[in-house]
């Protein structure tokens, strides 16, 4: 793990892994650098074989964090974190700030996806308006015990391998090795299937949250995985 050594990691979707985080029994300890091999959804019986991507889940480092600013923007536009934001997020809690990063002969590394976990005590946010009023960075607190999952995002041209599946799983682990309660996010619509498949489970609709913003976050939901 601090070795930085790679796991390779055969394909896209593990099933028996994934029904046993559903079923809350703890997943398998993996390296906070993890490889994976993703090969995308087949999408019909004829379907060419997609290309196989390498892509190292990594924890960020400072140098990291323009181009890290850049895959925000374009995951969420008006809504993408600062560099300034970022750099505040990898200072609070250096470890759970996650990068995809894709691996190509002959070319130089590129980060394809990020995830950012907080700390929060589990008294806060007493309203989750809070969310939108102060931010991610803000809400941080070294003594919480909870894992705040934000900023999930991968690359448009790069969704539908496994990519976001695996920045949660890693995020999750991060817990884990923290021995954290339990892991929080605030999902949408589109991506409450990748944390439903992750493991966490809905506790309630958020529908006063990003009423101006409902094209990047639809039907927002709070959702929770224990880790005790
Ligand atoms: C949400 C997001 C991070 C998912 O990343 P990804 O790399 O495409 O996700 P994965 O390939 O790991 O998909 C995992 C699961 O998510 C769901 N999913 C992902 N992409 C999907 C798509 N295009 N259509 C339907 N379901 C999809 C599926 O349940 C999928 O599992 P399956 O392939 O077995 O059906 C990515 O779509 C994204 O950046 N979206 C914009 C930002 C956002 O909404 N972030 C979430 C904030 S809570």
């Amino acid at each position: 793990m601090k070795d930085g050594q790679g796991t390779a990691t055969g394909g896209r979707r593990t099933p028996g892994r994934s029904s046993a985080m559903m079923g809350g029994s703890p997943a398998p300890a993996t390296s906070a650098r993890t490889y994976m091999q993703s090969t995308g959804r087949a999408s019909g019986a004829v379907a060419a074989r997609p290309a196989v991507l390498r892509v190292l889940i990594r924890p960020a480092r400072p140098d990291d964090l323009e181009e890290a600013t850049l895959v925000e923007r374009q995951v969420w536009g008006r809504l993408g974190a600062s560099l300034n934001e970022l750099q505040r997020r990898l200072f609070a809690l250096p470890e759970a700030f996650l990068l995809a990063e894709l691996q190509r002969p002959a070319h130089s590394p590129r980060i394809v996806g990020l995830t950012n976990g907080l700390l929060w005590t589990r008294d806060f946010p007493r309203s989750y308006l809070d969310y939108e009023r102060i931010l991610p960075s803000a809400s941080h607190n070294p003594r919480g015990d909870v894992l705040y999952l934000v900023s999930l995002g991968v690359e448009p041209g790069l969704r539908g391998r496994g990519i976001g599946l695996r920045l949660v799983q890693e995020a999750i682990e991060v817990g884990r090795r923290r021995h954290l309660k339990q892991v929080r996010l605030i999902s949408n619509g589109r991506s409450r299937p990748l944390h439903e498949r992750a493991g966490f489970q809905v506790v309630r609709p958020l529908a006063r949250l990003f009423r101006q913003h409902r094209d990047l976050m639809p039907q927002p939901v709070l959702m929770e995985l224990p880790l005790v």
